[in-house]
C-alpha cells in the first residue's frame, strides 16, 4: 500500500478530487482509482470522524491489490486509514471467497502500520471511528461490526491534532481486479474542534460518486453526510 499519499495531496490542495484522482502523475501507471467523496481542508481541525461502510462483495479472484478506505490527513502528516483489502489470497485474515480483510492502519514516512485484521462480508456494516484521544495527540481507530458490536480491528498512533481533510478512496494497485459491487458509506459524521461554516462547501466527488444529506449542526462544528454511493468499477 505504498501509493496512498494521494489523499494528503487532496486534503492539502482542497482541489476537486477529480483533478487529483484523475491524474495520478505521481503514481505508477497501472494504479487506478474508483469513485470518491472528500472534504477539506477545514479552517478548524477534525477531532472525530465516524462512518459505516457497506463494502459489497469482494472480487472472487484478485489479480493485484484492491483497497477501500475512508482516510484522514492534513496533507503532510500521517494518513489515518482503516482499509478493507482484497489480495490474491485473502486467507491471511481468515477471509473466504467474496470477503474482505479489514484492519485499522496508518500510512506515513515510516510506511504502513496495521492493527490486527478480521474478515468482513459484502453486506456487513463496518463502523469505522477515528477519535482524537484526551492527550490531544493520539488517534484511536476503532473498527466494529455496526450490527453486532464485535470489534474487528483497532490501532492507535500519535498522529497529532492537525487533521484537516477526510475522504473515501477506492484504490486499485498492480493491475487489480476492480470492485464488482458498489460501496455505501452511511451516516458519515465529522466533528471539528470549532465551527467552520464553510467546511461543507469543500466537498468534492470523483468517478461518478454521489452523496446525499450533507448537513451541519452546532453552528458548523458537526458535519454529516447521510449517504455516500460509490459505483462498482465493473
Ligand atoms: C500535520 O500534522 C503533523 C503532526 O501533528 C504536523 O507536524 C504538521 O505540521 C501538520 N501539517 C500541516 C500542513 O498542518
Amino acid at each position: 500500500m505504498q501509493f496512498l499519499l494521494l489523499l494528503p495531496l487532496l486534503a492539502s490542495t482542497g482541489l476537486a478530487s477529480a483533478a487529483v484522482f484523475g491524474s495520478p502523475v505521481t503514481h505508477v501507471k497501472r494504479d487506478s482509482w474508483g469513485g470518491s467523496v472528500s472534504l477539506g481542508p477545514t479552517k478548524s481541525t477534525i477531532i472525530n470522524a465516524v462512518t459505516t461502510l457497506i463494502p459489497g462483495t469482494a472480487p472472487s479472484t484478485q489479480n493485484g491489490e484492491l483497497f477501500l478506505w475512508p482516510g484522514m490527513s492534513n496533507g503532510t502528516g500521517d494518513l489515518v486509514q482503516t482499509t478493507l483489502e482484497s489480495w490474491p489470497d485473502n486467507s491471511w485474515c481468515g477471509a473466504t471467497t467474496g470477503q474482505w480483510c479489514v484492519r485499522a492502519s496508518v500510512f506515513g514516512y515510516f510506511g504502513q502500520l496495521d492493527g490486527t485484521a478480521s474478515p468482513v462480508s459484502g453486506t456487513d456494516k463496518v463502523r469505522i471511528e477515528y477519535n482524537l484521544e484526551s492527550d490531544g495527540q493520539t488517534w484511536k481507530q476503532t473498527v466494529t461490526n455496526a450490527e453486532t458490536g464485535a470489534l474487528l480491528s483497532t490501532y492507535s498512533r500519535a498522529s497529532g491534532p492537525y487533521m484537516t481533510g477526510y475522504g473515501t478512496g477506492t484504490e486499485c494497485d498492480n493491475s487489480c481486479t476492480g470492485t464488482i459491487a458498489p460501496q455505501q458509506y452511511l451516516d458519515t459524521t465529522i466533528t471539528l474542534a470549532s465551527a467552520d461554516t464553510t467546511f461543507g462547501s469543500t466537498i468534492s466527488t470523483a468517478q461518478s460518486a454521489t452523496y446525499s444529506g450533507l448537513e451541519s449542526s452546532e453552528g458548523g462544528k458537526v458535519w454529516k453526510i447521510a449517504t455516500i454511493n460509490i459505483l462498482s468499477m465493473s
